[in-house]
Order: structure tokens, then sequence, then C-alpha cells
């Protein structure tokens, strides 16, 4: 597997901001003390509230934002990137799909924030200082029901490719579980870019059968774990901060079930070690919904090398009322844009998310402020574009290389998984034989593997 495209995009573009930013800054020009924003009364809240939690030491980002002196230091590049939206990192474009986890900064802090900088980032008066916030390495939630460690640690080595492993780990339940939250502690957030979280639930466990092909019990994994039955629990990225679901909804969990955890470490130029930690914390009451979701996905896709923007689509339509919690985009690295929405029968279409500058990095499912609800007959429409041309600069191949569907780097994906949830369980069963006969998955040998008879792809 080559990786080299996604560590590209985050050392060398800090590198080349910094460099062309530099010579800039003495250019611009000091404006009126009285209306100039200072750092200790209107820019460190902002920062605090918005960036500190992955900009803080130990954290994935590169560089602290919690004192003056970080900010002053970076004050041009923090300008630029929050006014051409790239931070905080946050892909969905607005106003279409109303999320409950949305990361934005308002046009009025953009604003501060800009002229701060342009006016050579004065620190202020110190009584208007804020305190930084306060990062500690306890368990958000509170103490975990169930703590589960990674049986040995993983050594990353300081140079080189991105590394995507998944460890299995036996969660040892003695009956089935329902599941109101998932804590992940990565061990080193220096290199731990993510960790999703998957069970495997197969009564011949074939996630532990891959692990024993390769050592350390667990093994090389890229766009999901590679097991059409898996089923996605949790995920972790920096910025994410787990919360329970409310009472009465859960996922539940089958009792002599694995854990799939999949991290994605990100070597950072010295020798590194990851012990990632998972808590779980089990919902007390009655399980009146359960939680899936259903991969809407196209495997039909061949995209020519040299192609800057291939097309694809695809569309289900649920045989059942559904009640829709969640959507997550999911491609590889050629991946441009996607699209998905949610066709009524009365014709009313609902926007569900829309991402046009697609980053496998930032991936992550959108939650819905309020759950729709839709009717049976409703159509999800997914439509999405792929640059195999040479200028993206995340194309794993050059000269590119016709790229198709499958597990690797340098093959490609389109799904969108639709979250949702119900109080019948069978239901999951009713609309992944509808998906699969509507789609035509029995064709795609890609997608079953040579481990599975046809089925659709992971859940996740
Ligand atoms: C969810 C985590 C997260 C949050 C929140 C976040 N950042 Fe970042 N930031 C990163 C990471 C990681 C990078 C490294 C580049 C990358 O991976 O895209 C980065 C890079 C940057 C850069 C380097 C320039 C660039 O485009 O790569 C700047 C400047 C920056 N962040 C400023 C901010 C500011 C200002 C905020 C708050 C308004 C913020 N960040 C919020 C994670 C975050």
């Amino acid at each position: 597997m080559r990786q080299e495209a996604v560590g590209y995009n985050r050392r060398m573009r800090l590198k080349m901001l910094m460099g062309s930013l530099s010579l800039a800054l003495p250019l611009f020009a000091a404006g009126p003390a009285s209306t100039v924003p200072t750092f200790n009364r209107d820019v460190a809240p902002i920062l605090y509230a918005n960036c500190a939690t992955c900009h803080h030491p130990g954290e994935v980002a590169p560089f602290s934002l919690l004192s003056y002196s970080d900010a002053k230091r970076y004050a041009p590049v923090i300008a630029e990137a929050t006014s051409k939206h790239v931070m905080p990192p946050w892909k969905a474009e607005a106003g279409f799909g109303e999320f409950e986890n949305v990361r934005a900064l308002s046009d009025a802090q953009i604003a501060t924030i800009s002229a701060w900088a342009k006016n050579g980032a004065p620190e202020g008066d110190a009584k208007d200082k804020t305190l930084p916030p306060q990062f500690n390495a306890s368990w958000t939630l509170g103490e975990p029901d169930l703590i589960i460690d990674m049986p040995s640690a993983f050594d990353v080595p300081a140079d080189g490719n991105d590394i995507y492993r998944c460890f299995v780990i036996p969660m040892s339940l003695t009956a089935d579980m329902a599941i109101a939250a998932v804590d992940i502690r990565p061990g080193n957030r220096r290199v731990v870019h993510h960790t999703l979280i998957y069970t495997d639930a197969t009564p011949s466990h074939e996630a532990r059968a891959l692990a024993a092909k390769e050592s350390g019990g667990a093994y090389t994994c890229y766009g999901g774990p590679g097991l059409p039955q898996a089923g996605l629990m949790a995920g972790w990225a920096p910025g994410v901060t787990p919360k329970r679901l409310p009472e009465g909804i859960a996922r539940v969990v089958p009792k002599g079930a694995d854990l799939i955890v999949q991290n994605h470490y990100h070597p950072d130029g010295k020798p590194e070690t990851d012990k990632t930690q998972i808590g779980v914390y089990f919902q007390k009451g009655a399980v009146a919904k359960q939680l899936f979701s259903i991969p809407v996905l196209q495997p039909g896709l061949h995209i020519p090398a040299g192609d800057s923007r291939y097309h694809v689509t695809t569309s289900f339509t649920t045989p059942i009322d559904l009640e829709v919690t969640s959507v997550g985009p999911h491609m590889h690295l050629l991946g441009r844009e996607m699209k998905v929405t949610a066709t009524l029968p009365s014709g009313e279409v609902r926007p569900m998310v829309w991402i046009k500058d697609w980053d496998f990095n930032w991936q992550g499912a959108y939650i819905f402020k309020e759950p729709m609800k839709l009717p049976k007959g409703t159509r999800f429409d997914v439509e999405a574009y792929y640059d195999n041309s040479s200028k993206n600069p995340r194309n794993p191949a050059n000269p590119p290389k016709a790229v198709s569907w499958g597990e690797a780097t340098t093959d490609e994906m389109c799904i969108a998984f639709i979250g949702y949830m119900t109080p019948k369980p069978s239901d999951r069963m009713t609309l992944m034989m509808s998906l699969a006969q509507q789609l035509d998955l029995m064709k795609y040998p890609a997608l079953t593997g040579q481990r599975a008879p046809a089925a659709p792809k992971q859940e996740k």
C-alpha cells in the first residue's frame, strides 16, 4: 500500500503557507487602537472555544493555540485558514442538512480574527485575559462500565507512509449488551490520526482469522475493516467528544463479539508507540430503538486514468418508513465531491449533506439535529465526483491509473452510510435485502471478497 499522498497534505501545506505568508506580514498597516481587536479580549475566547480541542500540546494539530505567543506567531495563517473556511475543519456545505455536531465560526468571528491579524496581532490589556481551557486525560463521560485495552503497544516508525491497522480484541461479553456511548483514548495523539471501532459478531470470528495471518493481533486494513459483516460502533477523530445516546436508544452488541479497532497512524518524524484504550458505557434501561446504518453504494465505478471529473450516481428507495439520524459519506483519495438527498414520495427533496471539497482525513458521520422521518418510498440519491488526473495532489498513482472499487488506498469507494433507528431490529435485514436487489449487488465480486457469499458491503 502506498499512502504518501495523505502525508503531503498536512506537513507540506503548513510549511508552504508559513513560507509565503511570513513575507507578507510586514506590509500590514496598523489601524486605530480602539477598534483593533486584541488577543486577550476578542481572539482568545474564539480560539479557546473552537480550536483548542485540537490545537493544544500533545494533540494532532501541528501547533498549540493556547498562549498569546503561539497565536501571534501563526496570526496570518490563522486569518487565512479561518477566512477560507479550512479551519475549523468541517466539510459539509452550510445550508445543506442541519447537523448537531457542526463545527464553524460565524462571519463576525472570522472578521475579528482577520482584523486582529492585519493589525499586527496585538495582545491587549492584561485585565481582559481569558484563562485557556484545561485538558485532562480522564474520561469525558466519567468512568466507563467496561475498559478495553489494546493487548500490546504498537510501534509507529519515525517516517514512511501512513499506517492503517485493524486490532482485533475480544470484548468478552457474556450477554447481548446495549451500548449508549463509546469513548476512545488514543494512547498517543501525536500519531493517531483517527480510530474507528467495529464489531465482529461472526460465529467463526473472521476478524481473528485475518489477524492470525499477520502479527501483533492485527491486520492491515484501509477504507473499512475488510469484513462485510462488521458493524461500525464508534469513531474518534481529533476534536470529537463522545455523547451518550438518549435513554431508550442503543447499539446492541451480541455476546461473544470481538472489537475491531482500526487505527490510522501518521508518522510524525520520531519513533512513537501507541496503546489505544476504549471505554464502553452501557444503556441501563430498556431499549426502545436500535441504531443501524444502510450503505447506499455504487460498486460499479471505473474511473479512467486522467479523468478529472468522473461522475458517479446511485439511488436506493426505502421499502419501509425510516427514522434517519445521520449520514456518512465515504470515498478514498480520488473522491472530490459528494451530495446526498432524500426525495419523498410527494416529490419534496430534503438535502442531507453536500461535501464539495472531500478530504479522506476529515470524514465522519454528520448527525442530524432532528431525526428525519422519511416515509416508505423515499429515494436516497447519491452523486459523487472523482479526480483521477495528475493535478490531484492526493492521487496515489503517478502517472494516474484506471481505478475501480476496492479496499486498498489505490482503489475507490462510493458510499453514503444512512444511519437510522428502529424499534424493529428485523428492519435491518429488510433494508439490506432490498438494497442488494435494487443495486443488483450479487453481480459485483469485488464487494464480496473471497470470504463471504454475495452480501452487501460492510455496515459503517
Ligand atoms: C478537529 C480538530 C481541529 C480543530 C477544531 C481546529 N484545527 Fe486547525 N488544524 C488541525 C489539524 C489536524 C491541522 C493540520 C492540517 C490538516 O490536517 O488539515 C490543522 C492546521 C491548522 C492550520 C495550518 C494551516 C492549514 O490550512 O493546514 C491553521 C492556521 C489552523 N489549523 C488554525 C485553526 C484555527 C484558528 C482553529 C479554530 C478556529 C482550528 N484550527 C481548529 C486540527 C484542528
